[in-house]
């Protein structure tokens, strides 16, 4: 164990020297869950409190040595792992994993930064409450990955992103000074909001280190239906109808096209899909949750079906009769990343369009990369609800990779992210920015936007040693 370097000893006596890791097999912490990067870091370190976490900030800054703060490393951006220069700390949060209070009467559960999102879920469940953020990732993402990048996932069409389910936070400022906000209020109009410039700031302001996020009742009912639409626009008219008819009781609406759910088939043979060899082109997951019982949930879903199918905009439908049901057909949507990743070479994007252009854009894309791309795949999937969509498109079979993989404006990004443009949409709706689409941001965000936030930037962490390179590039 090398101890040559004067800040790895420090670190060892901040955290204990089993918890500074500096060398044999690191790739937990140095690869992108995508394998896109292979970065190389100086150090992984471990604190396991927020007073050995800002000892370690202190450290780094008087070394001047940077910090990836880090905690599942499921983001999808390359912004949890460190660059290759053998320079950086990655502060790893996972140490931090307890529940600190519940407050039942003020709706509030306080948890460490490093907790891991399906125990936040768990615990709140077994106090008889629900947390409703819910990501496939979930049983290795942690709540501070969540607030850096302001995740989304699938019931942010009732419950909002994960920046409206926090009411506090608790933060290590770049400079080693820990920021108590942990207050739980619903209502504070006292000066600027903090809490919500350090969501989604993807670990480059400073490091959370403990959060207060707000709980709902746990649902009496939660039914989930599984529905064949002919088109886009068919989807879109059936979300209108679910608003309509199931109002606050619409927990989860996604979409997922026929080639998507096919990947799933073919490489998890044991899933098994509805509807597929059919004409129609996209699926539905629906689901509803019901403060009154089994009873009136089914009533009001099957009424809301009957509607649809009435309307053309539903072609067949299966309801889970159980959770184990539901669960079978959640599964399915949640599989389609991994199907993905398996099927080899991607380009995936993180795109949102208000919900009413969704089809249009659809179709015009469609249209241009065929054009472009023969035989190109689209694997198109998402959030409809939050006029989130994932629209990914595969390499064509056979193809020509280095043509597929150019990334110029008349390559695959360079057409996708034009029509954003012209659809004044998101480039990135729930992954963030990191260093995969840094240079995009540049391209279209507007400049003064952007000067605001570097100015930001500038202010709390002049000496850019919070996740450099990563969101913004600082000159
Ligand atoms: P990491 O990947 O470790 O970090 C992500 C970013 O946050 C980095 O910039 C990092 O520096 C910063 N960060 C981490 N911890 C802290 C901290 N304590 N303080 C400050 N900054 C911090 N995302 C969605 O939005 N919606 C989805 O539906 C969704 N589904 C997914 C499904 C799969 C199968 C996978 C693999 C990923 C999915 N993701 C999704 C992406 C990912 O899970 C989320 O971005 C998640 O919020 C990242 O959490 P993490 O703990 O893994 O963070
Ligand atoms: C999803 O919605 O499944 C996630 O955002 C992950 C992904 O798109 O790969
Ligand atoms: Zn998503």
């Amino acid at each position: 164990m090398s101890t040559d370097n004067p800040l790895i000893t420090q670190l060892r006596s901040i955290v204990g020297p089993t918890n500074v890791l500096n060398e044999g097999d690191l790739s937990a912490w140095e690869l992108d869950w995508r394998k896109r990067e292979r970065g190389h870091a100086l150090a992984v370190v471990r604190p396991a409190s927020t007073a050995e976490v800002a000892s370690v900030v202190k450290a780094c800054a008087a070394a001047g040595v940077s910090i990836v703060p880090q905690g599942g490393n499921t983001g999808m951006v390359v912004g949890s792992t460190p660059d290759a220069s053998g320079t950086q700390v990655v502060l790893s949060l996972t140490r931090m994993n307890q529940v600190r209070a519940l407050d039942g009467a003020n709706l509030t559960i306080t948890v460490d930064a490093g907790c891991v999102l399906q125990s936040i879920q768990d615990a709140c469940e077994q106090a008889g409450f629900l947390f409703p953020l819910s990501l496939a990732s979930e049983g290795s993402c942690t709540i501070g990955g969540n607030l850096g990048t302001n995740a989304g996932g699938t019931q942010v069409v009732r419950f909002g992103n994960t920046r409206e389910l926090c009411l506090g936070l608790e933060v290590v400022t770049p400079q080693g000074e820990i920021w108590d906000g942990l207050t739980g209020l619903r209502k504070d109009n006292t000066g600027y909001d903090l809490r919500h410039l350090m969501i989604g700031s993807e670990g480059t302001l400073g490091v959370i280190t403990g959060a207060t996020m707000k709980l709902y009742p746990l649902p009496k009912a939660q039914l989930t239906a599984f529905a064949a639409v002919p088109s886009l626009d068919a989807a879109v008219q059936l979300l209108g109808l679910a608003h309509q008819h199931l109002s606050a009781g619409l927990t989860g609406f996604e979409v997922m096209g026929q080639f998507a759910l096919s990947l799933v088939t073919k490489h998890f043979a044991q899933i098994k899909v509805p509807f597929q060899n059919t004409d129609f082109p996209y699926c539905v997951v629906l689901e509803n949750s019901d403060q009154e019982s089994e009873a009136h949930a089914r009533e009001r879903f099957e009424h809301l079906l009957e509607v649809a199918m009435e309307q053309g905009c539903v072609v067949d439908a299966v309801v889970a009769e159980s959770i184990t049901q539901a669960r079978a057909l959640w599964h399915i949507r949640e599989s389609i990343p991994l199907a993905q990743a398996q099927e080899g070479l991607n380009i995936k994007h993180d795109i949102s369009i208000a919900v009413s252009r969704i089809p249009e854009f659809v179709r015009q894309t469609d249209a241009l990369l065929q054009a472009a791309y023969p035989g190109a795949r689209l694997v198109n999937y998402g959030h409809l609800g939050d006029g989130n969509l994932h629209y990914n498109v595969q390499a064509p079979e056979g193809g020509d990779a280095e043509a597929f993989l150019r990334d110029d404006e008349k390559g695959v990004n360079g057409i996708v992210y034009g029509m954003v443009d012209q659809y004044k949409g998101s480039i990135s709706a729930e992954h963030g920015i990191g260093s995969l689409k840094r240079d995009k941001l540049v391209q279209h965000k507007s400049p003064v936007a952007l000067d605001m936030m570097r100015a930001i930037k500038r202010a709390l962490d002049p000496h850019n040693l919070m996740n450099p390179g990563r969101m913004l590039s600082i000159k």
